[in-house]
């Protein structure tokens, strides 16, 4: 299974997870302000990740995904890191389908949280968290 993970981390956090993912599944980890051409003709399964920020996904991955070709039955799922709630899932979610794209799972943990000057989920995705992450990638796998 060819898989392709895409993220946005402004301090960090989600791409510890996607780093995890990555490993797991063999694949690249892309960091989506340095994407350049991606190619996505071979890819069977598109991991999108992204921290939280006003309740909302990053303005650069939203803007990645408005601007996708259609994604017709392309298999995806969705990460992210978070201090309070994982409320850029549904958006990004969201956003996938509208390319036509199929959201077969999601994922999400606490990440240290710098609006609150790092004071909370010190030490947050832990070793716990990226196992979590890992468990999750063979899972989405052993569905090819
Ligand atoms: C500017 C800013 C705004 C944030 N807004 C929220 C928020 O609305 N809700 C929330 O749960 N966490 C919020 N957080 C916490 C981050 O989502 C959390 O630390 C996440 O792990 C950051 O991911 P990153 O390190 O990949 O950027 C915010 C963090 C920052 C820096």
């Amino acid at each position: 299974m060819q898989a392709l993970i895409v993220y946005a981390s402004l301090t960090g956090n989600t791409r510890r997870v996607a780093r995890a993912l990555a490993e797991e599944l063999s694949c690249p980890a892309v960091d989506v302000r340095k994407r350049g051409d991606l190619e996505l003709a071979s890819v069977e399964l598109l991991l999108v990740g992204d921290g939280v920020y006003g309740g909302r996904p990053s303005r650069a991955m939203a803007r990645f995904l408005q601007a996708l070709p259609r994604l017709e039955g392309l298999r995806a799922a969705v990460f992210g890191t978070y201090g309070a709630k994982p409320s850029q899932l549904p958006r990004l979610v969201e956003l996938l389908r509208a390319r036509g794209a199929q959201v077969v799972g999601e994922f999400a943990c606490p990440g240290r949280d710098w609006f609150a000057l790092g004071l909370l989920r010190r030490g947050r995705p832990n070793a716990r968290d990226l196992a979590r992450a890992r468990a999750f990638a063979r899972r989405l796998s052993s569905a090819f």
